[in-house]
């Protein structure tokens, strides 16, 4: 693909993070704008940011989980432009928790949104991008769509989904003129974690602690500006996810944490985990963010243990 100008993209959980900067920098590439988000305040922020740019945008305040929504999203998008280039499967949340300790409700509020939303976006949206000259379907996975963690099955479940789904139909449709990428970003800084749904005992452990002097435990809050301080720029991230767009990369790696991991796993499966926080210490550009990190990685599975 040679350019986004002129073109219609669609992008999933506009309102924040590498949703939001994908339509920035797709917005300053000339190319009109259809952006979606649950929340109403973000989206809403992110449609007067695209105003800026001399595109048309197309803002809708929505929640993936509801099919109704889907066929909106792919109706008010043809009524509007008469022809989708290309869809960003991007909105994601995240649960952590110990199975045995993830409600029925969190578990499905994750796969619905992270999975079965992509997937029918993805079913309700292909005949239209099989359509254009230059069309695109963008699944964003993750890293832990490749490798696991604990206390996170839920994630890591919708994850490895979206990825085999994607490959798979990747191979499928490999003859047609469509792209299809599968996404899969390391640690970025975004609300994602201040998003999340935690377990009952990750609060627990919070309120627990909370007045205790001697503890070293940090709050949900804490974990969740932590996780956004020390991550890649989304913009940056947002970047290379269009560069590997144009350029047709089948999988885009964002981040050389993802890059790394990807390739530990492949060459010791079993033992990839222990390597993680020296791997992290590697990342040069961020060694002293990811040392915080590292940290509060280590605070949570201390307090998990007591
Ligand atoms: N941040 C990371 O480190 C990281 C790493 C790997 C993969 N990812 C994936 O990247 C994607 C973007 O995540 P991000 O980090 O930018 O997160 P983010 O929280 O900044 O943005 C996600 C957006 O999705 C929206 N959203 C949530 N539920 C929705 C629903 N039901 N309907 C519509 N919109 C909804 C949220 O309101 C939010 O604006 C996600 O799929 C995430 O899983 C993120």
């Amino acid at each position: 693909m040679q350019s986004f100008k002129d073109k219609v993209a669609v992008i999933t959980g506009a309102g924040s993070g590498m949703g939001q900067q994908l339509a920035i920098n797709l917005a300053k590439e000339n190319c009109n704008i259809v952006i979606c988000d649950i929340n109403k305040k973000t989206i809403q922020e992110t449609e007067e940011i695209i105003r800026n740019y001399n595109v048309s945008c197309t803002a809708l305040n929505l929640d993936l989980r509801d099919y109704k929504n889907i066929k909106t999203l792919l109706e008010t998008t043809l009524k509007n432009y008469n022809k989708v280039d290309l869809l960003f499967n991007n909105a994601g949340v995240v649960a952590p928790s110990s199975f045995l300790n993830l409600s029925e409700e969190d578990w499905d509020w994750c796969n619905d949104i992270n999975y079965n939303a992509l997937v029918k976006l993805s079913r309700v949206f292909l005949p239209y991008l099989m359509k254009s000259d230059e069309g695109a379907l963008i699944n964003t996975s993750s890293i832990f769509g490749i490798i696991t963690t604990p206390n996170n099955t839920v994630y890591h479940s919708s994850k490895f989904a979206v990825r085999g789904f994607t490959e798979s139909l990747a191979m499928e449709l490999r003859d047609e003129k469509i792209q299809i990428h599968s996404v899969y970003p390391g640690h970025i800084g975004t609300n994602i974690v201040l998003d999340a749904k935690f377990d009952k005992d990750f609060l627990t452990v919070e309120n627990e602690n909370k007045n205790n002097p001697d503890s070293n435990q940090i709050t949900l809050q804490e974990f969740g500006s932590t996780f956004k301080d020390t991550g890649m720029n989304p913009n940056k991230a947002a970047k290379i996810i269009l560069k590997g767009v144009k350029r047709n990369k089948k999988r885009i790696f964002v981040g050389l944490d993802a890059k790394v991991m990807e390739i530990a796993q492949r060459i010791t499966p079993s033992h990839f985990m222990k390597l993680i926080p020296f791997l992290n210490l590697l990342i040069f550009p961020y060694f002293i963010k990811r040392l915080k990190m590292t940290r509060v990685l280590i605070s949570i599975a201390k307090s998990r243990k007591s």
